[in-house]
C-alpha cells in the first residue's frame, strides 16, 4: 500500500471512529426528567427532589438525568401544570390544592380539620381511597406516582388569631383551591389565590394581612415571619403533595428505567415521609427563635371553635368530592 493510501485509510478509519463515537455518544444521551417546584431545597419537597436525582445519578446514571428546578426557578405551580400536558416538564410534586380543577376528588385533602396529623393522612393515602385519588386525573393524562408529605397548615396574620371572630374582615392569602377559599369565607374574611412565590411580597406591601394555613417549613424558609407578628399553631388542614407525571412520557420509557424508576421513587417517598414532621417542627423552632413573630398555642376549646367554624364546608363539598371518601378519610382518624 502507498504512503497516500495508507493515510487515506488511517484517515478512513479515524473518521469511522470519531462517527462511531459521536453516534455512540447520541445513542446514549440520557433521557432528561425535568423537576420542577416553588419550594426551597431545604423543605421535604426539596429535600425530596434532591435525594431522587442523588439516586437516580448512582443507580441510572447513563440512562437518565434529573433535573430540579426548585424555589419557582422555572416555573410557579399553574404554570408547571400547564408544563407537565405539553411535555415541557416530566415530574412536578404540587401541594393536591393545585389539583383540584383535573379532579374533584382530589381537593378532599383540602377540607378543614379532616385529619388528626400526619400518621392519619399515612394511613388514609395508603388504603384504596388514596389509590382511588392518585389514579383520578388519568383522564387528563396526569399519572399520581407517590405521596409525598409536608405537614400541618398554621395560621398566620398581622394580629393574633386567637378565635374565629379575629379573621374578620382580613385578606388571607389562599392557594388556588376553592375548598380553602370557602374556609376562608366561613370565617367572614376575604380569600385571596395567589403564587406561593408572591406571598412574602404580598404581606410586605399589605396586600394581604395573613393566609389561611401552611406549613412551619414553608413559612420559615420564605421568611414569612418577618413580615407576621403572629402565627398561630391551628393545625387546620393537611398541606401535601402529589408526585405526578405526564402519564404518555412515563408509559414510553423502557420497561426497565420506569422500574428502577419505581423503586427509586418508594425509597424517597418513605424518606420524605419519615422526615417531614422532624423539619416542620425544626421550622418552628427556628420561628420561634427569631423572635420576630409570637406562636400562639390554642386550648382545645379554641380549637374546637376554628373547627366549628369552618365544618360546614365538608358538607358543602360532599357530594363533588364524594361522601365515601370523606367517610375513609374521616376513619383514618382512627389508628385501629
Ligand atoms: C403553597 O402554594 O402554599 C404550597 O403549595 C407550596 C408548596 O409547594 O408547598
Amino acid at each position: 500500500m502507498s504512503l497516500i493510501n495508507r493515510k487515506t485509510l488511517a484517515g478512513a478509519i479515524g473518521f469511522a471512529i470519531l462517527l462511531g463515537g459521536a453516534t455512540g455518544a447520541q445513542a446514549q444521551d440520557p433521557i432528561v426528567i425535568k423537576f420542577s417546584h416553588v419550594v426551597a431545597n431545604d423543605t421535604p419537597k426539596g429535600e425530596g427532589a434532591q435525594m431522587l436525582q442523588k439516586l437516580v445519578k448512582e443507580r441510572l446514571g447513563d440512562k437518565v438525568k434529573i433535573e430540579v428546578y426548585p424555589n419557582s426557578s422555572l416555573y410557579d405551580d399553574t404554570k408547571g401544570l400547564n408544563a407537565l400536558l405539553t411535555g415541557d416538564v416530566q415530574l412536578l410534586a404540587p401541594s393536591m390544592a393545585k389539583l383540584g380543577e383535573y379532579s374533584p376528588s382530589v381537593q378532599l385533602m383540602d377540607l378543614p380539620f379532616l385529619f388528626d396529623d400526619m400518621n392519619a393522612v399515612t394511613r388514609f393515602e395508603q388504603g384504596p381511597g388514596g389509590k382511588q385519588i392518585l389514579e383520578s386525573m388519568q383522564d387528563h393524562d396526569i399519572l399520581g406516582l407517590a405521596y409525598w408529605h409536608n405537614g400541618m397548615r398554621q395560621l398566620t396574620a398581622d394580629k393574633p388569631l386567637i378565635e374565629p371572630r379575629d379573621a374578620r374582615g382580613l385578606k388571607l392569602r389562599v392557594e388556588p383551591s376553592d375548598v380553602l377559599a370557602a374556609q376562608i369565607k366561613e370565617l367572614h374574611a376575604i380569600p385571596r389565590k395567589m403564587a406561593f412565590g408572591e406571598v412574602y411580597q404580598g404581606m410586605q406591601t399589605g396586600v394581604i394581612d395573613g393566609q389561611g394555613g401552611n406549613t412551619w417549613s414553608n413559612i420559615y424558609t420564605q421568611k414569612w415571619n418577618e413580615v407576621q407578628s403572629d402565627m398561630t399553631e391551628s393545625n387546620n388542614g393537611v398541606l401535601d403533595y402529589m408526585l405526578i407525571t405526564n402519564a404518555k412520557f412515563w408509559n414510553g420509557l423502557p420497561d426497565d428505567v420506569r422500574t428502577t424508576l419505581n423503586e427509586i421513587i418508594a425509597e424517597v417517598t418513605t424518606s420524605v415521609n419519615e422526615k417531614a414532621d422532624q423539619l416542620n417542627e425544626e421550622a418552628k423552632q427556628s420561628i420561634a427563635s427569631s423572635g420576630t413573630t409570637k406562636i400562639h398555642e390554642l386550648t382545645p376549646e379554641q380549637v374546637k371553635a376554628w373547627r366549628d367554624a369552618m365544618a360546614p364546608v365538608i358538607d358543602e363539598f360532599r357530594d363533588e368530592i364524594g361522601s365515601d371518601l370523606i367517610d375513609a378519610a374521616q376513619q383514618s382518624n382512627n389508628a385501629n
